[in-house]
């Protein structure tokens, strides 16, 4: 049965309601964070996942939110760019963007593409295939989409680095998210098979796609401990469960332990991994 949001389950439909709500009231926030925060030779990771799909001139982004990449790709020689997201906030700042004038970007379910069959040379995904219910559907529909021999590029979340300032806040965040009063939980967001390269392997494999290729990048969020918190506090889905007390809590411990590992320039080194898969269908 398919419900009014389109999602096919309650459990996704929760899901797809969340992200909508929060990237409707938060646009542009994620794309700020990615131009921010720079793999050690100082590029985005925008730029590190585009070089996967190297002379694509048809793309189509999943998730493609506020469009950054999009407008990236434009500029390295793709001509016919469409993207879909939940989020109609996050979509009519792509719309602003010049270099996506001529783009189709709908708002929709990445599990139903509105684009006719081997429409593209490549399918791209940033931050956004692991946050999605029902990712066999996804992937069917990236095969579907693509042309024979056509490109899938995919970055997802790989984890804090240990001992800097991003792990420290997931360490003091966690126990307060699982604290939360059930009323206030997070749906349960993605598949967890979307985020290793065992899993996508097992979900791409059958629908033809070679098995993928896969790097680690580490994404810098260093800066001063007070710094550091405002980014990751307001990019966390996860901090929406938490109420102004133990909000406040929260702060008032990282920041307390934060200064003992900042360098003595003050600032804290904040380390993130961010995982590439890329792969093609095989022809
Ligand atoms: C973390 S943001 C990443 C946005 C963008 N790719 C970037 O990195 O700047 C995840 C995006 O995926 C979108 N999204 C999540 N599930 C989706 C689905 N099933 N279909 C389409 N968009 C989806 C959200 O609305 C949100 O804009």
């Amino acid at each position: 049965m398919t419900t009014t949001s389109g999602a096919t389950t309650p459990a996704a439909r929760a899901a797809e309601d969340f992200l909508r709500t929060f990237h409707d009231r938060s646009p542009g926030l994620q794309s700020a964070g990615v131009e921010e925060a720079l793999t050690r030779d100082g590029r985005t990771t925008y730029e590190v996942l585009a070089e996967h799909v190297p002379g694509a001139r048809r793309v189509l982004d999943l998730g493609c939110a506020d469009g950054a990449l999009l407008e990236l790709l434009a500029g390295r020689g793709a001509g016919v760019l469409a993207g879909i997201d939940l989020s109609e906030g996050e979509l009519a700042l792509a719309r602003r963007r010049p270099a996506l004038a001529g783009a189709d970007l709908r708002r929709g379910r990445a599990q139903e593409l509105p684009f006719a069959d081997g429409s593209f040379d490549a399918v791209v995904s940033h931050m956004a295939l692991m946050l999605m219910s029902d990712p066999d559907q996804v992937c069917a529909e990236a095969a579907r989409v693509l042309v024979p021999g056509g490109a899938l590029a995919v970055a997802v979340g790989g984890g804090p680095v240990p001992g800097e300032g991003v792990d420290l806040f997931l360490t003091l965040a966690v126990p307060h998210f699982e604290a939360a009063a059930p009323e206030r939980r997070l749906p349960r967001l993605g598949d967890r098979r979307t985020r290793g390269r065992e899993g996508l392997d097992a979900l791409l494999g059958p629908l033809g796609f070679a098995p993928l290729s896969w790097r680690t990048v580490v994404i810098g969020m260093d800066g001063t401990p007070s710094e550091v918190w405002s980014a990751l506090s307001s990019t966390y889905y996860d901090m929406e469960v938490l109420d102004e007390e133990r909000t406040a809590d929260l702060r008032a411990e990282f920041l307390g332990r934060a200064a003992a590992l900042a360098g003595p320039d003050g600032r804290l080194p904040s380390g993130m991994r961010v995982t590439m898969g890329a792969t093609r269908l095989q022809p």
